[in-house]
């Protein structure tokens, strides 16, 4: 295809605005989807996904739409994930598009997260396309949202399109509008190859399928290519695109998305923002922008069951082949035997990956404190990099720690600002912009990441109910005072909760702990002590009282099957626990006692 009739655009919406009712009619209107088709959304087609109402991995659909004019498009609607753990495939995804569609809905109007995603779009220098969707409902005010979109956005708003993706008003006049408004790739055809790897992904009959976007130059089957920073090459073995089907076609040409496949057997060897060129007379210079992948976020899992160890190393390289920026090695606890020490993107990611190792591969799993890199100047001037508390060497050997920090961008209502300066000056933040645009406020804080691992995400939505947006870059580390702290029970070291944290805030996060621990280990025959403690200093302590009766005694010994079943629970219970010594500690302790109230 020309490029003159080329579109390439993302969309812009806040969680339950229509993205998904309204990619779904594009596609049914250009005819890509049946009606029967249509009652499956599309875009979103991981359980997990579509459960937390995230999309983790992007999709991309090529639609053809004869406009108007009389002319046929190529339009290609590129999905794009929507967490801060996914930042940098966001940005990628951005880069090979021109245009975005925003979408609001006409009865909430502007939401602080579309306002982060717009300023994202505008970075990347995009047509911005305002659609009020939502008008068939009763509340539906869309000039009052045409207003704020101008007002609270800064972007011309008079020739937002009215639609209803669910009664399928105005779709045409959508694409009409993606047609005319978002411009046209620019390329060179002739010029040496060079195509962006926007994405890539695991497909069980094709292997590592590449979602690429041309830049110059073309691609086609049979050519013998190079992954510029993969330092890989590999022969071409199919070109394609989705509608949403897979399609095989004979080109991606400058401009075009697509997909190839190549017999690439693991996703880590087709890294995002790589740059794809000829292996003869290729391009000198690769595209701007490519970033490798570093997991920031480290945490042992171990199974439950020790026998599952085997089961565990072959999903976790199952898993390994569809995510690359997953990784693993072996790890043995001195508690808990033998498990991986993993890296993710961050915590969301841990989650997904825990929650995908549970369900798809039905494996119960201990997850241990999650941890950052630091950085360790020992007294011999050697430097070393701590990516378990566990490993942390004797502190007279260390002359300095060095923990990551981050730079986060905050965006939401003026009503949860309070709330919001508290959390971040909680977690160490020091702030160094703080600015009002039309009843939002946007702060900028510098934090420490290990501040932020643990749950600073879901304490921001929680605080602002899920208005407040957050994105984050890592500036770099800095010196901190920081200590391992050990949590006992029974007087045995867990090493699975010990963890490494700024002194002044130990108390307090060893207070947290060992009380939440006291409500999540059941009570024993006897009494159990929990304490933190601080290079053999307890800090904090809290005690288990000894249980005083059987627990079918509260049963007063009359129904036998209520007595069954409270037997038949605590046996089910035990098999989720894990032994300290002679202590019970139920699989869910240790990642809720990790959690801040
Ligand atoms: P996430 O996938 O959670 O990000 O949401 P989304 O933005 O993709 O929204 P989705 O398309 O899933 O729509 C959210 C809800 O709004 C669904 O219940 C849709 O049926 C409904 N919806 C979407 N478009 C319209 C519309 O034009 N009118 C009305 N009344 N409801 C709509």
């Amino acid at each position: 295809t020309s490029l003159s009739h080329i579109r390439n655009f993302s969309i812009i919406a806040h969680i339950d605005h229509g993205k998904s009712t309204l990619a779904d009619r594009l596609i049914q209107f250009t005819g890509g989807l049946t009606d029967r088709e249509m009652t499956e959304q599309v875009l979103d087609n991981m359980d997990i996904e579509r459960e937390r109402g995230i999309t983790i991995k992007a999709q991309t659909v090529r639609l053809n739409y004869t406009a108007k004019d009389g002319e046929t498009y190529e339009l290609s609607l590129m999905d794009t994930p929507g967490h801060v753990d996914f930042a940098y495939e966001v940005s990628r995804s951005l880069a090979a598009c021109e245009g975005a569609l925003l979408v609001v809905d006409a009865a909430q109007g502007v939401e602080a997260q579309t306002l982060a995603n717009v300023y994202q779009s505008i970075e990347h220098d995009h047509e911005i396309v305002p659609v009020i969707n939502k008008i068939d409902l009763p509340a539906a005010e869309p000039e009052k949202v045409r207003a704020e979109i101008e007002e609270i956005i800064g972007i011309d708003a008079s020739e937002a399109v009215l639609s209803s993706a669910k009664s399928g008003i105005g779709i045409e006049d959508i694409l009409e509008a993606i047609v005319t408004k978002i411009p046209p790739p620019s390329g060179d055809r002739d010029a040496p190859l060079k195509a962006m790897l926007v994405d890539s992904w695991y497909d069980p009959y094709l292997g590592v399928v590449i979602l690429v976007r041309v830049i110059d130059g073309v691609l086609k089957k049979g050519m013998q290519v190079k992954f510029m920073a993969g330092g890989t090459q590999h022969l071409i073995d199919r070109t394609g695109c989705f509608r949403p089907k897979i399609e095989q076609v004979a080109e991606i040409g400058p401009g075009e998305i697509g997909f190839i496949t190549a017999q690439i057997k693991e996703v880590a060897h087709a890294k995002v923002g790589d740059t794809i060129t000829t292996v003869k007379g290729g391009a000198e210079k690769a595209l701007a922008g490519f970033k490798e992948v570093q997991s920031v976020v480290f945490c042992g899992l171990f199974p439950v069951d020790a026998a599952d160890f085997e089961k565990l190393r072959e999903s976790i390289g199952k898993l390994r082949l569809n995510d690359a920026s997953f990784s693993f090695e072996m790890e043995t606890s001195a508690a808990l035997g033998q498990g991986f020490r993993c890296g993710f993107l961050g915590l969301l990611h841990l989650e997904i990956i825990q929650e995908r190792l549970s369900r798809e591969y039905d494996l119960d799993l201990i997850t241990t404190a999650p941890s950052v890199v630091y950085k360790m100047e020992m007294t011999d001037g050697s430097i070393k990099y701590l990516h378990n508390p566990a490993d942390m060497p004797d502190p007279v050997k260390i002359r300095a720690i060095e923990e990551p920090w981050i730079k986060a961008v905050i965006y939401c209502p003026d009503e949860y600002l309070g709330g919001i300066l508290k959390l971040c000056q909680d977690r160490r933040g020091v702030q160094t912009d703080l600015t009002y645009v039309g009843g939002r406020a946007q702060m900028t804080y510098e934090l420490p990441l290990n501040e932020v691992v643990f749950d600073f995400y879901d304490r921001l939505k929680s605080i602002s109910r899920g208005y407040a947006s957050f994105d984050y870059e890592q500036i770099g580390t800095q010196v901190g005072q920081l200590v391992k702290m050990n949590i006992l029970v029974n007087a045995e070291p867990v090493d699975a909760l010990s963890m490494i944290v700024h002194r002044d805030a130990a108390e307090a996060r060893g207070r947290h702990i060992c009380e939440r621990m006291k409500d999540l280990i059941p009570r024993h025959m006897f009494k159990i002590p929990v304490q933190a403690s601080i290079g053999g200093k307890v800090i904090a302590r809290e005690t288990i009282a000894a249980m005083r009766k059987d627990v079918t005694a509260k049963c007063y010994g009359g129904d036998i099957s209520r007595k069954k079943k409270l037997l038949e629970k605590q046996k089910k219970g035990k098999k989720k626990m894990r032994e300290y010594g002679n202590v019970s500690i139920p699989q869910e302790a240790f990642i809720a006692a990790l959690r801040m109230g």
